[in-house]
């Protein structure tokens, strides 16, 4: 399908290069139909038996991003991006709704098994051990999210450099989920740092 977009859209190779931690942004609003499209995108990412456990809130209310800011121990990149998504994972929402996850194009019998099976293991864990195992699959789209802001112009910085208690009490969010990430972005007003990575020989091992 065609992608519609006001912004000229990178490769996906020139979206990893350019991506760097951007802390200040233009004040400007973001038009809906990129932000729509950044969440096509990210839908798209693979998940463990397709569970999808990723949620996102899009915070674009000033008084609200004061206070994610003030929860975030006063990192100013917050207030100055015009839209901060919180990356989250709800396990308990995936429990709860097993069969929308499950393929469409699988025969009844076969749907009613894997929602079953899924029942099974999951339920036979605790809600942390749950949560923990969500957010692994949420961190996928985490990267996704990164990248596709990236690949649409834009920029970000992911940030876990808050109080976890504090947004939850702000958004109204549930004791389970897990945060994957506070992700203040928009257009880029500051120059991110030059990349510092460990050696591929450090990283990867070839057999
Ligand atoms: C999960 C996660 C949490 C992070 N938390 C913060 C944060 O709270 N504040 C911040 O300024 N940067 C934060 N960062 C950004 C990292 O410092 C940055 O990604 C890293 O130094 C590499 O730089 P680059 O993103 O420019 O390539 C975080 C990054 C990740 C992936």
């Amino acid at each position: 399908m065609a992608i519609q977009t006001t912004q000229k859209v990178l490769s996906v190779k020139d979206a990893i290069e350019s991506r760097h931690s951007i802390r200040r942004f233009v004040q400007e609003p973001l038009p809906k139909e990129d932000l729509n499209q950044i969440f096509e995108l990210v839908r798209l990412a693979p998940s463990a038996w397709n569970l999808q456990p990723w949620r996102f809130h899009v915070v674009t209310d000033s008084d609200l991003k004061e206070k994610l800011q003030e929860a975030a121990y006063g990192q100013q990149q917050v207030t100055s991006a015009p839209a901060v998504i919180l990356a989250i994972s709800d396990m308990e929402d995936v429990l709860a709704n097993l069969t929308e996850t499950v393929h469409p194009g699988l025969p009844d019998d076969r749907k009613q098994q894997e929602v079953a099976n899924l029942s099974s293991i999951f339920g036979g864990m605790s809600v942390e051990e749950r949560a923990q195992w969500g957010l692994t699959q949420t961190n996928i789209a985490l990267g996704f999210l990164l990248l596709a802001i990236e690949g649409l112009g834009y920029s970000s910085v992911p940030m876990l450099g808050f109080d976890q208690e504090k947004v939850k009490e702000l958004l109204d969010l549930p004791e389970h989920i897990k945060f994957a990430s506070m992700v203040p972005f928009g257009r880029a007003d500051a120059e991110g740092y030059e990349h510092h990575r460990l050696a591929l020989d450090k990283t990867v091992t070839f057999h």
